[in-house]
């Protein structure tokens, strides 16, 4: 592991407008830095980078981050890669043991990643020795070099193989990571015996779960997984993005698979813009996950009955999510063909050909509503609408929804107000993205927040006493403590390493909403004192609220129990104050 110290002094030392630049040519505006964000597609620019606070953010499509998060989001590089390159550039070495973990991974206490990772390698390097499990790999088309992008590998047969290079097979942590499992008599084995391996990675490149698929066909489960661990949220997770980020960007398109080999398949062939769930039902989550990185997703899934049933499905979770700027298409095989299958049948060509023929989300709507209803009779219609009206309100995009609601209309030969008047929908907001995130962060910041803002921004004013301020039990308060304790111990930090430090401790939405806030902050004024200022206020709410609390406890009790100083003070609290 890298110690945190190193990577908030990194983070110090670099600037992230230079390592942006490199990449995004960016454009002065103001105090800060623009461009037409990397993340998504855009005619004007809304890609922020702040060389004051050191970070990027994006008002159209939210992505945020340090130099670190964007060498890892827009390079595509794993973190210790980017933590390399960054060092590299500002002239600090790594420190040594961070990078090279085999021989300190037999220690205890092992964290969920790397262990996955030994996993991984072990898996890997058993691969390279396992006559059969090659020949499999090969005989469905995969070359070495695609299992090693891939980082396939191979769990031999036997109970305890991981015993061989972990000290502590008996570790929570490989139990925890889903790699050992546990019998009744509690004698501990390995999960994954005999099958070829998929590691399944996260948006920074690590490791954080398995896919294992039988050699033998007569084997049961075919596939089987990692459990969810902390680690690993199936719902949330698409195996292979992290490899195939760099592609959808360029492609600036995603399709959407349903199996590990249609990704390796289909990559072997050379297309790498392709992502599949984890044996899950496309979550909004992933769809959310996706629009991030694109704003046209093709879902292209098996040809038989299961694979159109889970087009379906994919479709009705994906509605809510959906903007005006998102494109959905559906992508049918030939019955007989799975992606994998089709593109070894066919070529990329024929492939690629297909993906830019796939069926827009209205035409999709129209043809399963219609497949086996031709609207001839009145009944007919009554079926139409009633099957349409649950997916319409289901869309909240305001252009989407008007032109689906015109569409069923004609096809129904029904006028817009008689529509209307069949099938209520809520009003879509036609607020833009950017006006709600606008109006979102403008709301009046509350003192303590505006402090917290501020200490983020100049750490260097923390003072031990402003704990005190951080005593109570709000949420705000919990944020101000995670935020002085790093302020105090790292009083020279940038914003981006105050922020850094408190990803792993915050929330993703908390984290969300403090960057926004934040960008939007105006820093062009005097921070000693504003900071003062607001800590006198705070301090001066901070006690007027510990004497209310004082007050109300000592009206509560019987008048006879207080003591004489009690008394006083009681009365002291209760006199009104003499006009001048
Ligand atoms: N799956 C699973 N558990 C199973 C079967 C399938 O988790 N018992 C998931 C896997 O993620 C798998 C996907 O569902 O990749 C699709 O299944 P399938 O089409 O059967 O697998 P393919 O990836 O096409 O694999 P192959 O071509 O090797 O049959
Ligand atoms: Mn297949």
């Amino acid at each position: 592991m890298i110690p945190e110290s190193f990577i908030q002094e990194l983070l110090n030392r670099i600037d992230v407008v230079d390592v942006i630049d490199k990449s995004v040519p960016l454009k002065k505006a103001g105090s800060n830095y623009v461009a037409c964000c990397p993340f998504h597609q855009e005619k004007s620019p809304s890609f922020t980078v702040s060389p004051s606070k050191q970070f990027y953010h994006c008002f159209g499509c939210g992505a945020h981050g340090s130099a670190l998060s964007f060498l890892m989001e827009y390079q595509g590089m794993s973190f210790l890669d980017a933590v390399e390159d960054l060092a590299k550039s500002a002239g600090l070495t790594v420190p040594q043991d961070a990078v090279k973990i085999s021989p300190q991974a037999k220690e205890k206490n092992l964290a969920l990643a790397e262990v996955l990772l030994l996993a991984c390698e072990y898996y890997q390097t058993a691969l390279k020795k396992s006559g059969r499990a090659i020949e499999y790999l090969k005989k469905r088309g995969l070359t070495g070099q695609i299992a090693k992008t891939f980082q396939l590998g191979y769990a031999p047969e036997g109970w305890q193989n991981l015993e061989s290079i972990f000290k502590k097979y008996d570790d929570d942590a490989l139990y925890t990571a889903g790699l050992v499992l546990k019998n009744d008599q509690g004698k501990l084995y390995d999960r994954f015996r005999d099958r070829i391996m998929f590691p399944i990675h996260n948006m920074k490149g690590e490791i954080i779960g398995f896919g294992g698929r039988v050699i033998n066909p007569e084997d049961t489960p075919k596939y089987y997984n990692s459990p969810e661990t902390p680690l690993f949220l199936k719902s949330q997770e698409l195996y292979g993005l992290f490899a195939a980020r760099r592609s959808i960007r360029e492609k600036g398109c995603a399709l959407v698979v349903e199996g590990y080999m249609d990704v390796v398949g289909l990559a072997q062939f050379g297309v790498m813009n392709v992502v599949a769930t984890l044996g899950t039902a496309t979550s909004a989550f992933h769809i959310k996950k996706l629009m991030r990185q694109t704003d046209t997703i093709i879902f292209c899934f098996d040809g038989d009955l299961a694979g159109k049933a889970a087009a379906w499905r994919a479709m009705m979770n994906a509605l809510p999510s959906l903007t005006d700027k998102v494109v959905l298409k559906f992508l049918f095989l030939p019955e007989e063909h799975d992606p994998d299958s089709f593109i070894r049948a066919h070529n990329k060509e024929a492939f690629e050909l297909m993906m830019q023929d796939a069926m827009p989300l209205s035409q999709y709507l129209v043809q399963y509503l219609t497949e086996k209803n031709h609207l001839v009779t009145q009944e007919d219609k009554v079926k139409f609408l009633n099957e349409a009206e649950p997916i319409l309100k289901e869309i909240t995009a305001p252009k989407l929804s008007l032109l689906l609601r015109k569409r069923f209309a004609e096809i129904l030969h029904l006028n817009d107000q008689e529509m209307d008047q069949l099938i209520q929908v809520a009003q879509p907001q036609f607020q833009s993205h950017k006006a709600q995130m606008k109006t979102k962060a403008k709301l009046p910041l509350s003192m303590k927040r505006k402090f917290i803002l501020l200490l983020i921004l100049k750490p260097q004013f923390a003072i031990n006493e402003d704990l005190f301020l951080a005593q109570y039990d709000t949420y705000e308060d919990d944020l101000l403590k995670k935020v002085l304790e790093i302020a105090l111990n790292l009083p020279e930090s940038k914003p981006s390493s105050i922020l850094h430090g408190l990803k792993s401790k915050i929330d993703y939405s908390v984290m969300d909403l403090l960057q926004e806030e934040l960008t939007y902050f105006d820093d062009q004024i005097h921070f000693e004192s504003e900071i003062d200022g607001a800590r006198k206020m705070l301090l001066e709410q901070a006690k007027a609220s510990k004497t209310r609390a004082h007050f109300s406890a000592l009206k509560d009790k019987p008048l006879g129990s207080l003591t004489e100083e009690e008394k006083e003070h009681l009365k002291m609290l209760t006199q009104r104050p003499k006009k001048p």
